[in-house]
């Protein structure tokens, strides 16, 4: 079908919620570039928003997706599940969290983690409600993911919200020891605000984080649905900050395409959940577990991450290049492959990402006027080369 027949149905069928789309129609994925309806190839910078980590050419992938098709892909979590069994040890073992629960989505991980707060404070006797969250911070498109979105422009329509929410400033000390007290049941912060624009907390922020919750016995929770499984050359972005969080919250990467979300859980956290708390029809499934299972032995067992360290390098020292010759570029932000050119006023990111669609390269915008790319962890310099190239004559 031609694209424009295929925006006529969206359009007219499809709940309006994205709008008027990008005009392409991407049919098919090889290493790391995209093909359209059309013939045309694009790099991808993109990654489905952080998802396709292994790029579209892993064989081993493909194959134990297609065997888990042809053999059994959903049973029901009344039974046990050998892949999810695996999967459970092989992220403890790397992480040192206690246990896992997987569900299907971002959102509904985020939520997951959320409950067990509430329910980690109920079993201790002291039930607390509250949760402080970081202003500018997003966590899914859930009532209560939403709420705990800290950007007013997604509640106005839905109001009123889940109780209890508190939204802080990033990165500032002080508002974190004011705000988190006896009441907070947990505190649920991204190591690296990814759609509210490339913002990483700092080391001592994040630690500092660790030290209000344990004097306050609040849990805290990363939200690692972005930052995880990887995308900054570490397994958890948030271990590599110098505190350990008692959830931490994952999606996007850990299934390569394959929906599926997780939290894993320590300590006291990871018993709170007792039978019935919590469920899920779907999640863990054999064909989430078998795509999960693969990623994680994928980002353990091979030097995948070393090669997503050393292209993030690469990557930041080119845009910080760019910096020096585009006064339009204020600042180079991210890690790994989760990076961002925060642009002045006399460019429009969203105008630079449709420019860059129409030359060949699959990027997105984040927060204000920040230009964002998230590749799959199999990019190469050269792709890296063209972008930056691209980028500086869109730029000049
Ligand atoms: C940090 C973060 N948290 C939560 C979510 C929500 O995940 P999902 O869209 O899978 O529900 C996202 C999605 O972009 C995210 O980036």
């Amino acid at each position: 079908m031609k694209v424009q027949d295929i925006a006529r149905l969206d359009q007219k069928y499809y709940c309006p919620v994205f709008g008027q789309r990008l005009p392409v129609s991407f049919i098919k994925g090889e290493d790391v570039y995209l093909i359209d309806s059309e013939g045309k190839r694009y790099t991808d910078f993109l990654s489905g928003i952080a998802v396709n980590c292994l790029g579209y050419s892993d064989e081993g992938f493909k194959k134990a997706l297609c065997d888990t098709v042809n053999s059994l892909m959903h049973t029901s979590n009344y039974f046990y599940n050998e892949t999810q069994a695996k999967l459970a040890l092989r992220l403890c073992e790397a992480t040192g969290y206690d246990n896992v629960f997987l569900g299907n989505s971002g959102a509904e991980a985020i939520e997951g983690a959320l409950k067990l707060a509430r329910k980690y404070h109920y079993a201790e006797g002291k039930p607390r409600a509250e949760f402080v969250t970081m202003q500018g911070s997003f966590h899914g498109r859930t009532l209560a993911t939403l709420t705990a979105t800290g950007q007013s422009r997604f509640h106005e329509a839905f109001k009123p919200l889940i109780d209890s929410f508190r939204y802080i400033p990033p990165n500032d000390m002080a508002a974190l020891e004011a705000a988190v007290s006896e009441k907070t049941a947990a505190v649920l912060i991204e190591p690296i605000m990814g759609e509210g624009g490339i913002i990483p907390m700092t080391n001592e922020y994040f630690q500092a984080v660790r030290k209000v919750c344990d004097k306050h016995g609040a849990l805290m929770i990363a939200d690692e649905i972005q930052t995880g499984m990887g995308r900054t050359g570490e397994l958890l972005a948030s271990l590599a900050l110098g505190a350990m969080p008692d959830v931490v919250v994952l999606a996007k990467s850990l299934g390569a395409g394959v929906p599926v979300g997780a939290f894993l859980a320590r300590g006291r956290a990871a018993k709170a959940f007792a039978p019935g708390d919590h469920g899920s029809t779907f999640g863990g499934n054999y064909l989430a577990c078998s795509a999960a299972y693969y990623v994680t032995n994928k980002l353990l067992d091979t030097d995948i991450l070393a090669h997503v360290k050393q292209m993030g390098t690469y990557f930041k020292e080119k845009l910080m290049a760019l910096k020096k010759e585009c006064p339009a570029v204020l600042e180079v932000r991210g890690k790994g492959l989760m990076l961002g050119l925060d642009l002045d006023a006399s460019v429009s990111a969203l105008d630079i990402k449709k420019k860059l669609l129409e030359c060949g390269f699959v990027t997105a915008t984040a927060g204000a006027n920040v230009l964002r790319f998230l590749p799959p962890y199999v990019i190469q310099k050269d792709n890296i080369d063209s972008l930056t190239d691209t980028l500086k004559n869109l730029l000049a």
